[in-house]
């Protein structure tokens, strides 16, 4: 008997059945039961913004937005999903080390809580923008700390890079561009340093010192200090040797550090941006198998999804060195018997997404889940190469699954592109019939 795979009750073979695959399924109570326990650990005073970077679903983003966070932004899509799921100016920062004019005119003119401000050249920008619409908008300036994070798997700040002001550049120098810049008004501060950390320790550390030097900026930078945001970096453990953040005890040791911040500056609000310890682990990537073969020795499971889909199953860190959490779906509890090399559908032997996992004897069609994936999936992914296009995305939630994108078709990834005229070559009769065809197709599955 084949165990297989659930989310809430519902299998995933009925799901992949019927939205096809490659897809990527998400489960809503664990995007709940993630923002629930977060805002549950943490002091009050401190506000959970989603960074939609991580998985800009706006379904995604819906529901964590329905359960009381926030949007960090760091596009103009990703704003625009902000704003579509009604989240007010207030309830939105905007990153990013190169923003454009037309992306900061959206800001102002939407009226953003704070524009993270990463250079003074990006601060002259704002404060030109803002006066031609005779307004003045409020920005936190991104440090880059003189301390590098501790702990982190990618180290943003604490040495030479494009994101944030020096420290040293931010104490001396803001006053004055103040004085020049007076319609980009400085509130506070913000500071991204790292990502994936799992220590408890280490953020407890990382938060410790971003409060002391947001106090010290303030004071030395002549601005009043009404955010701060700390950042954040959470991680979710994805391999063997990696073992769970212990959420609870990080807000235990951390809430006192909060606490004395909020009664120094009761008016002061603190902000935690964070991506992946939301959405990470509701995610699985599905793809079916297509054939299973040896070559010299070695048993390789090809899918109909790879790394075009799921880039961060391989780039974290080093090159599948190490595998994320892969299950056969349709023999999900069965005993591991052999090595599988799994792998997607392109022309490159660096497809691979799992290399040599143990896993029940595979079969033509069986489903391979890869766990942990629903952060930086598809959208840090080349979807478009081999023109395959984005993956479908699915979202359970209260026990229903709902499509929240559909994937790519060969039409979608045509419709901006131009066939200029040559000899011989129009053919749009064939090409309409064959894209109607397609529609109806995918249309008829999912309506089953
Ligand atoms: C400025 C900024 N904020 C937030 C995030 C989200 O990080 P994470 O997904 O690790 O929470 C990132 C990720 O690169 C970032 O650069």
């Amino acid at each position: 008997m084949r165990d297989v795979l659930e989310v809430q009750g519902i299998s995933v073979t009925e799901i992949a059945d019927r939205f096809q695959t490659p897809l990527f399924l998400y489960d809503g109570d664990i995007l709940k039961r993630q923002i629930t326990n977060v805002r549950k650990a943490f002091h009050p005073s401190l506000e959970i913004f989603y960074s939609l970077k991580a998985n800009p679903n706006i379904s995604v983003y819906g529901l964590l937005h329905s359960l009381g966070a926030n949007a960090e932004c760091s596009s103009l899509a990703e704003l625009t999903t902000a704003l579509r799921c009604g989240t007010s100016g207030n309830g939105i920062i905007f990153v990013g080390p190169g923003k454009t004019e037309q992306e900061l005119e959206a800001c102002i003119r939407n009226g953003v809580y704070a524009i993270i401000c990463e250079s003074f050249g990006e601060m002259e920008r704002i404060h030109a923008i803002a006066k031609s619409l005779g307004k003045t908008q409020d920005i936190a300036l991104r440090i880059n700390p003189a301390f590098s994070v501790k702990g982190s798997r990618l180290t943003m700040g604490g040495k030479p890079r494009q994101f944030g002001i020096d420290e040293t550049h931010a104490i001396e120098l803001a006053a004055t561009m103040q004085q020049q810049f007076p319609h980009a008004r400085i509130k506070g501060i913000q500071i991204y340093s790292g990502t994936r950390i799992l220590a408890w320790e280490e953020v407890l550390a990382n938060t410790v010192r971003i409060l002391d030097l947001a106090e010290q900026c303030a004071a030395k930078g002549g601005f009043s200090l009404e955010m701060v945001d700390i950042g954040g970096g959470l991680g979710v453990p994805y391999f063997d040797d990696e073992s769970r953040l212990d959420l609870e005890k990080l807000g235990v040791e951390m809430n006192p550090a909060l606490e004395k911040f909020h009664v120094a500056h009761p008016q002061t609000r603190l902000i935690m941006e964070l991506g992946r310890y939301l959405s990470a682990e509701c995610g699985m990537l599905l793809s079916r198998v297509q054939y299973v073969k040896d070559s010299m020795g070695e048993t390789f499971a090809i899918t109909d999804g790879g790394t075009n889909c799921h880039m961060a199953a391989v780039g974290v860190g080093s090159f599948v060195k190490r595998n994320f959490p892969i299950k056969n779906a349709c023999d999900w509890n069965g005993t591991p018997e052999k090595a599988f090399h799994v792998t997607g559908p392109l022309c490159t032997p660096n497809d691979v997404v799992g290399k040599a996992v143990k896993l029940p004897p595979i079969l033509q069609g069986d489903l391979i889940a890869v766990l942990n994936s629903g952060a930086y999936g598809p959208t840090a992914s080349p979807v478009n190469f081999l023109s395959f296009g984005f993956p479908s995305e699915v979202l359970v939630h209260n026990g229903e699954a709902f499509l929240i994108r559909e994937r790519d078709f060969p039409q979608d990834m045509l419709r901006k592109q131009n066939l200029i005229s040559f000899k011989g070559v129009n053919n749009e009769h064939h090409y309409r019939e064959y894209e109607t065809g397609a529609s109806k197709r995918f249309e008829a599955a999912i309506s089953q």
